[in-house]
């Protein structure tokens, strides 16, 4: 009785977390940084909600070993259903991220549907492979209905344009022209923001259990990373920075000790071959 009106409060502090940036509630929370007296190292201690950050021992990001992950043939591809959909492209000064309006569709993780809340990015990237930062990455954030949160997230390279930052390009100079001026958070709305990109089927993926990298660094997040990293051109990755505030510009929280916990692979090719034996 007492864990489940506990867990009810803890999944209504979540949705607070993730739905704020919707109004201006955020404008109370306590700020952090990448840089100076805010920076991750000091995010333990700047509030005691965000004494997770410190205290935690499932916390992200990790850096991946590729040789030390754990085939699981229990794991299923990652299916995601989105569709078309109106969101607000808002800089928080320390991020650049987009709120979905409505219902943009779901991931299933586990049998579990997940429902895509917003996106965001940080640069250089927060997971490193094999001890290797890329320039982006980004971060799908979603919930199911009780409040748990499953992140799937993209790598990227100097490279190609990516079709789905091409979309917000305008509206990101816009941003840029206000620039950060350290006191409210700046919306502008984009009527649609096309999805197929971020729904590409990936064959390949790493899973593990791990936090949200800004404070309140909650945990019980799923982490589905992508293997394939795909490609950015160096204009966009500007882009992407240009709006944010001088000190952080570099959005990375450094890697955090994985703990006793393991890294799982997905491996489409290897399950099939199972399967067929
Ligand atoms: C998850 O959502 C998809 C698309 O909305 C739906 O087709 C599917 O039946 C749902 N699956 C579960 C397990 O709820
Ligand atoms: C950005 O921050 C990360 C994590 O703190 C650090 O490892 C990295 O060297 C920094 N990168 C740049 C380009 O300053």
């Amino acid at each position: 009785m007492i864990m489940a009106a506990w867990r009810a409060i803890s999944a209504l502090a979540l949705a607070s977390v993730l739905l704020a940036d919707a109004d201006d509630t955020h404008a109370g929370a306590v700020k952090f940084g990448y840089s100076g007296s805010n920076s991750p190292d000091k995010w333990g201690s700047l509030s005691p909600d965000y004494r997770m950050c410190s205290k935690g021992e499932r916390q992200s990001p990790i850096n991946i070993e590729k040789s030390k992950l754990a085939y699981n043939p229990g794991l299923e591809a990652l299916e995601r259903n989105y569709v078309p959909a109106s969101a607000t492209l808002v800089n928080k000064g320390y991020q650049i991220g987009l709120l979905f309006d409505k219902n943009v569709g779901t991931v299933l993780v586990d049998g579990k549907n997940y429902s895509l809340k917003s996106v965001h990015w940080h640069s250089p990237s927060e997971h490193t492979i094999d001890g290797k930062r890329f320039p982006v990455e980004l971060h799908m954030v979603h919930m199911s209905d009780n409040g748990k949160i499953a992140v799937v997230a993209i790598l990227y390279q100097i490279g190609r344009h990516d079709p789905f930052v091409v979309q917000i390009e305008r509206k990101l100079k816009e941003l840029a022209k206000e620039a950060w001026k350290g006191d409210k958070e700046a919306h502008i709305p984009v009527r649609v923001v096309h999805t197929r990109s971020l729904k590409l089927h990936s064959s390949k993926y790493y899973r593990y259990f791990g936090s949200l990298t800004t404070p309140p660094c909650t945990e019980n997040v799923i982490w589905s990373i992508l293997a394939r990293v795909r490609g950015m051109t160096e204009e966009q990755v500007a882009a992407l920075q240009a709006p944010l505030s001088q000190e952080n510009r570099n959005n990375s929280r450094p890697i955090q000790p994985l703990n006793y916990r393991a890294v799982q692979l997905y491996h489409e090719s290897r399950k099939h071959n199972e399967d067929s034996h």
